[in-house]
């Protein structure tokens, strides 16, 4: 059947003509009647489609895009642990990778020396995300675990699962990192990581007038003051990831209201839906 449908011109190659052992049934049928070069370009973008997934991305993370993007700038609450303290803050997302196909996973940016970090680190790298949008009037509550991404020649640069949570072979998380320092933070943003560490006592407010206001983004700084802040703001600079396994959804304009939950089993995300 599948010669028949390239013969005709209407079979596309790809995943599902793959066989349990690997072989692809179609092209070894069209090797009979395609040119050779041709049919080494048609294996080449067989092999490429079979790395690839068909399966469409989570219906969740469909969502939370669409309501993020509408809603510019709306800070999500980020809860960690401390021994048996709970801990809670805002914190900006600032994008999501699909780390798999199945997986797609949170990003927001810190400082590597604040007290969040060593909870992740350290007690547990347990987490959930609440995210509240005024309009349409929606939670998202994000159940996971947590990555910390600092520069790479921290500590805890060896504990980043950065194979594990790559999109492909090529993708680099730290180029990820640098980007994000250098496209989605501004000035004042920049220089807030050359501050003494995030938390310790200071004698008064006037010891921050000391502290840089603004610094250039890396590659256009002028002077070396400013370099040396860059090289500072960087090595401090890192990515706390939320791999996330349960994500609530809850509708409160729709009447009567809306609660949904997906769970992550194995590489699919099973639906229920609860009482709100
Ligand atoms: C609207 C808003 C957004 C914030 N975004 C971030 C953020 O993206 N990353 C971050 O580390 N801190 C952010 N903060 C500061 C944190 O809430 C918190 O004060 C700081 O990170 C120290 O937290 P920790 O002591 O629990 O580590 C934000 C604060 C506010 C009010």
């Amino acid at each position: 059947m599948r010669c028949l449908a390239v013969r005709s011109g209407s079979c596309r190659p790809g995943i599902a003509d793959l066989d349990a052992e690997g072989c692809n049934t179609t092209l070894l049928c069209m090797r009979s009647f395609v040119q050779p070069t041709l049919f080494a370009r048609l294996s080449a973008v067989s092999r490429q489609l079979s790395n690839m997934s068909t399966a469409p991305e989570p219906a969740w993370k469909t969502i939370l895009e669409k309501t993020s993007k509408e809603n510019a700038g709306v800070a999500s609450t980020l809860s960690t642990v401390e021994g048996d303290q709970p801990r809670v803050r805002s914190v900006i997302q600032r994008s999501m990778i699909m780390a798999k196909p199945w997986l797609p996973v949170m990003i927001t940016t810190t400082d590597v020396r604040t007290p969040k970090v060593k909870q992740i680190t350290g007690s547990s790298s347990k987490v959930e995300l609440a995210w509240w949008f005024p309009e349409p009037v929606v939670q998202f509550r994000i159940t996971g675990v947590a990555h910390i991404l600092p520069n790479p020649s921290h500590p805890l640069a060896t504990s980043f699962p950065a194979a594990r949570l790559s999109p492909s072979p090529h993708f680099s998380w730290e180029d990820e990192r640098y980007k994000t320092y250098a496209t989605k933070m501004g000035g004042a943003l920049r220089a807030s990581f050359c501050r003494p560490v995030p938390g310790t006592v200071i004698d008064d407010y006037d010891v921050g007038k000391e502290w840089p206001e603004k610094i250039p983004p890396p590659g256009e700084e002028t002077t070396d003051e400013e370099r040396e802040q860059t090289k500072l703001a960087l090595n401090h600079f890192a990515l706390l990831v939320i791999e996330p396994s349960a994500v609530e959804y809850l509708e409160l304009k729709v009447v009567p209201n809306r609660r949904t939950k997906w769970t992550l089993e194995g590489e699919e995300w099973r639906k229920t839906i609860l009482v709100p």
